[in-house]
């Protein structure tokens, strides 16, 4: 191993062009998500870097004494203990900027989808319903005229607002501190706008403060034409007050490409004709994937070569190897 640059654990499924890229520089072992007793000690003790998709298991962070980075597969690293990454030293990483457009992209896709159920308007082509039964029939709302309100304008967030300026819509957005020189009207309370608006698009990363903060109390403020999207993370959501809203006519639709517990979407959302659902492919093209595995293999390169990573996320430090 002496030409390789260290030893790299890829834990669990991940984008195959990683661990292809990583093969040409480090040595790479694969394993399961979850750590199984069968790995060799003396492996083990080489892994300085990790690269991952998914979940972290906090089992492994005991299991490899000399790990000194994670680089996560995704803009979003609710899978990593960065609290605990951090206590011991180890930096983390993630791969903004490179998905914000694919994503702001989908929520845009996700919107129109939701409130003009195209895609039960394809499948009723497609079943032969146009021929035999007609017109598909005309769908009770619309994005003209909308009031959005964002929640969350970071990177992806004002691709989002940007995206939606050419449809006429008004834009708000809730962040806790105003952001400087955008012409969108800024709440400092997500309750406040969601009383305003009557659609909400939800680009919040899964964090303890963000945890199921889509209450019953916020759908029942966005209101009976209340549209709810969301493209963060499912944590954010408690879906069973957002069942609960759709049921009861509290609001009047959702469009979701993020679960509580993915890949587990609740039964009761596949019922609803009024909900459009994807399987969290908001990045998922060959080039956006392609650019977060080369970010991914980057970050691991460089603090391999020269004690640097490309993207650190705010909560690890940065350790000059
Ligand atoms: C996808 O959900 C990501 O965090 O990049």
């Amino acid at each position: 191993m002496s030409e390789k640059l260290g030893t790299v654990l890829v834990p669990g499924r991940i984008n195959p062009r990683v661990p292809e890229q990583l093969a040409q520089v480090f040595e790479v072992v694969t394993a399961s998500q979850a750590p199984s007793a069968d790995i060799d000690p003396a492996v083990l003790a080489r892994i300085r870097g990790v690269a991952l998709s998914g979940k972290f298991a906090n089992e492994w962070f005991d299991l490899l004494p000399n790990l000194q980075v994670i680089a996560n597969f995704g803009v979003g690293y609710d899978g990593v203990d960065t609290a605990k990454a951090a206590e011991r030293g180890i930096v983390v990483t993630n791969t903004p900027d490179v998905l914000n457009d694919e994503v702001a992209d989908t929520a845009i896709a996700l919107l129109l989808n939701t409130v003009r159920r195209l895609p039960q308007a394809e499948t009723w082509l497609r079943e032969g319903r146009w021929k035999s039964e007609g017109p598909f029939p005309l769908v009770p709302l619309s994005l003209k005229g909308r009031h959005v309100g964002i929640v969350g304008l970071g990177r992806i967030g004002r691709e989002i607002a940007s995206r939606l300026e050419p449809f006429k819509v008004r834009i708000g957005y809730h962040t806790r501190t105003p952001r400087e020189g955008l012409p969108y009207t800024h709440y400092a309370s997500l309750k406040a706008m969601a009383e305003e608006v009557d659609t909400l698009i939800s680009v919040l990363p899964g964090t303890a403060e963000t945890h199921r903060i889509f209450n019953a109390e916020i759908f029942s403020a966005l209101g009976p034409e209340g549209v709810f999207i969301n493209v963060g993370r499912g944590t954010s959501v408690d879906e069973d007050a957002l069942i609960a809203a759709l049921r009861s006519g509290t609001i009047a639709g959702a469009g979701l490409d993020v679960f509580y517990d993915e890949p587990n979407a609740p039964a009761e959302l596949l019922e609803f004709p009024n909900v459009s659902l994807l399987p969290h492919v908001a990045s998922a093209s060959v080039p956006t994937r392609n650019a977060m595995a080369d970010l991914v293999v980057n970050n691991l390169i460089g603090w391999f070569r020269e004690g640097q990573v490309l993207t650190p996320v705010p909560e690890t430090p940065v350790r000059r190897g």
